[in-house]
């Protein structure tokens, strides 16, 4: 199926050429944004986001209104139909019709894939589990080109919860597409970076390293992408206390650091980060945060004009009998949606979240 729009679901669906046109573009605006100020004069955006967020669901509004355009939506779908039972087909369908472009959060992996199957309008992606999250990736790839200068030849670290952290997911597929990046993943074993994630970097060739602190990797790192446990995806109270807190930078751990080294962190921030390293000169995150409204700025833009580019939805195809096994799928709550995989080997791929599956 062919898509109708210029949807943002995940970033590998496009050239990184485009993402660097994306970054590009978001700088221009930082520098001239009083030309952009009515560019999307008469358009709607609406959000639906059906899990928490702080930053991204206001960059989002913020950016469409520097813009020009207006904003409809919720943040909590409580107070919406869905609490009546309605299905994510029907919300979409329907919001889809009242807006130009549509933003979207969601607990279920593969969920904004399916937004962009039934839209009326484009999608983007803003977070779908613990799968991805290519608009704060583009955030972060604008960061590092503001900081460091340079997307390719760098050396980072990334900490904390790896295995739910999608800001993670995103971010090492991303930068594993420009030259001479060096990964070093440090978790700990329980939190440690998805199977799917490390086949992805070994079909392209592309080895990491694993440290179990953040001492024994710090000292050769150009950047530390800190992040935090993702209590709300842990299954109970108890595995989450046992991994929270073992990951701590401070000012002491910082001194290790090299004096170019800088710390991201796509934020909120519970207690991976003291507060003492806020006034670190090398501490970029509240930067980073505020990149996010210029690079959604870049994306709403791109995204109403048509210059993002529609590619193909799934390329694989249906198998109806199977289950896709990740208990977080979209296509387990939502049953109506078909069951689509491509084939690889023996294994088929879940076409919304990825999970791999062997074939009997
Ligand atoms: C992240 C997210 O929602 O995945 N936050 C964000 O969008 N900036 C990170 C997180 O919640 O830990």
């Amino acid at each position: 199926m062919q898509r109708k729009f210029n949807h943002l679901i995940d970033l590998e669906d496009y050239p990184k050429e485009k993402w660097n046109q994306m970054i590009e573009l978001a700088q221009d605006i930082m520098k001239s944004p009083a030309s952009f100020s009515e560019k999307c004069k008469g358009k709607i955006m609406a959000t639906l986001f059906y899990e928490p967020s702080t930053r991204t669901q206001m960059s989002f509004q913020t950016a469409m209104i520097k813009l020009g355009g207006s904003i409809i939506g919720f943040d909590n779908p409580d107070n919406s139909s869905v609490s009546k039972g309605e299905n994510l087909k029907d919300t979409i369908k329907i919001v889809s019709g009242y807006s130009d472009i549509l933003v979207m959060r969601s607990p279920l992996e593969g969920a904004a894939k399916v937004g962009a199957l039934v839209a009326d309008c484009p999608v983007i992606n803003a977070g779908d589990g613990g799968h991805l999250h290519p608009t704060q990736t583009l955030t972060d790839l604008l960061t590092l080109k503001i900081q460091k200068g340079r997307l390719d030849n760098l050396k980072i670290g990334f900490c904390g919860d790896l295995k739910n952290g999608r800001t993670v997911h995103s971010l090492v597929k991303a930068l594993s597409c420009y030259n001479d990046n060096e990964f070093t993943f440090i978790s700990t074993k329980k939190l440690e970076i998805p199977l799917y994630i490390k086949n992805y970097l070994s079909s392209k060739g592309i080895s990491f390293n694993v440290a179990y602190s953040i001492e024994e990797a710090i000292e050769s790192l150009d950047v530390l992408y800190m992040t935090r446990i993702q209590k709300e995806r842990f299954s109970s109270e108890e595995e989450y206390i046992s991994q929270k807190n073992v990951y701590i930078l401070d000012a002491e751990k910082m001194k290790l650091a090299d004096k170019d080294m800088i710390v991201l962190h796509p934020l909120p921030r519970v207690d991976e980060i003291t507060i003492e390293v806020d006034d670190d000169s090398r501490a970029m995150y509240f930067k980073q945060a505020n990149n996010g409204v210029y690079i959604r700025m870049a994306l709403i833009l791109s995204a109403i004009e048509g210059a993002v580019g529609a590619v193909p939805l799934f390329s694989g195809k249906e198998f109806p009998e199977i289950i896709c096994t990740n208990e977080k799928c979209v296509t387990h709550k939502e049953t109506y949606l078909p069951h689509n995989f491509t084939k690889n080997g023996d294994m088929l791929e879940c076409e919304y979240c990825e999970q791999r599956i062997l074939m009997k």
